[in-house]
């Protein structure tokens, strides 16, 4: 079936934030007999072109899912490469300024390289006043441990006398996560054929629609975002309401 669309829906039908799951890059890589890195190099261009695509379209957030928490577990050459991209891709300093970008990075940053570490500082610092697009980047990222780092922080809290257990709401738990201040992803697409969020948004996605795509990361254009928004664009979405 074909999977993308030359044009995307009208303005009104468009979500305020899309959330992606960049799945398919190993596969891409071996069909082609190429090592898995070489499939997420691939992939790693695509992000731009959709961050400018979203931009473009007037979409104001956009969150990938980079590298997960669970992501440590693959061979260290690969680890290595994936951390690498995120390295030259959060040192792009004058893109977001061009782009007028905000970028802002979700995760645990404290197992990451230091240089690694410094790069994310310094990206979200020189970015944050601008305005277009907001473009989160999952790195080190799991829903569980996001929710379990906000859950700590309101332990802390309660403990110290300023929160009383019985008075937690939804609201006090979502302003400890790092989407803070940032409105749930109305969207998520996940390419690739897989259909599961795999710890992406665990809290954030609980009434997004979510859109499968058979297209591998690598191979994924600006046609097939307008083919999921268009797929948005049909839900009729009730929040649990009729
Ligand atoms: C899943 O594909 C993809 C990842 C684990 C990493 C996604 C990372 C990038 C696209 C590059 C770096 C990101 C940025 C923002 C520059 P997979 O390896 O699980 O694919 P497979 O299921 O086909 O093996």
């Amino acid at each position: 079936m074909q999977e993308t669309r030359k044009d995307p829906p009208g303005r009104e039908f468009l979500p305020r934030h899309v959330g992606i799951i960049m799945d398919g890059n190993g596969r891409w890589a071996k069909a082609r007999s190429l090592p898995r890195e070489l499939g997420h190099q691939a992939g790693s261009k695509v992000v731009g072109n959709i961050v400018r695509h979203c931009k473009k379209l007037g979409i104001p957030a956009i969150t990938v899912y980079a590298f997960s928490t669970e992501n440590w577990k693959r061979p260290q050459k690969e680890v290595n490469a994936l951390l690498e991209l995120l390295r030259r891709f959060l040192s792009n300093m004058e893109e977001y300024q061009r782009e007028n970008a905000r970028l802002r990075v979700l995760g645990d940053p404290s197992p990451l390289p230091p240089d690694l570490r410094e790069a994310i500082v310094k990206a979200q610092e020189g970015s944050k006043d601008n305005t277009a697009i907001t473009v989160n980047i999952a790195l080190n990222y799991g829903g569980r441990a996001e929710i379990l780092h906000s859950v700590k922080a309101l332990a802390r809290d309660c403990a110290a006398g300023a929160l009383d257990p019985e008075a937690i709401t939804e609201e006090d738990i979502s302003r400890r996560l790092y989407t803070a201040g940032q409105s749930d992803p109305d969207l998520i697409i996940r390419p690739s054929g897989e259909q599961r969020l795999s710890n992406f948004l665990l809290w954030q996605s609980a009434y997004s629609e979510l859109v499968f795509l058979n297209v591998l990361w690598p191979d994924f254009t600006p046609e097939h975002l307008n083919y999921a928004l268009h797929q948005y664009a049909l839900r009729d979405r009730r929040y649990g309401g009729v």
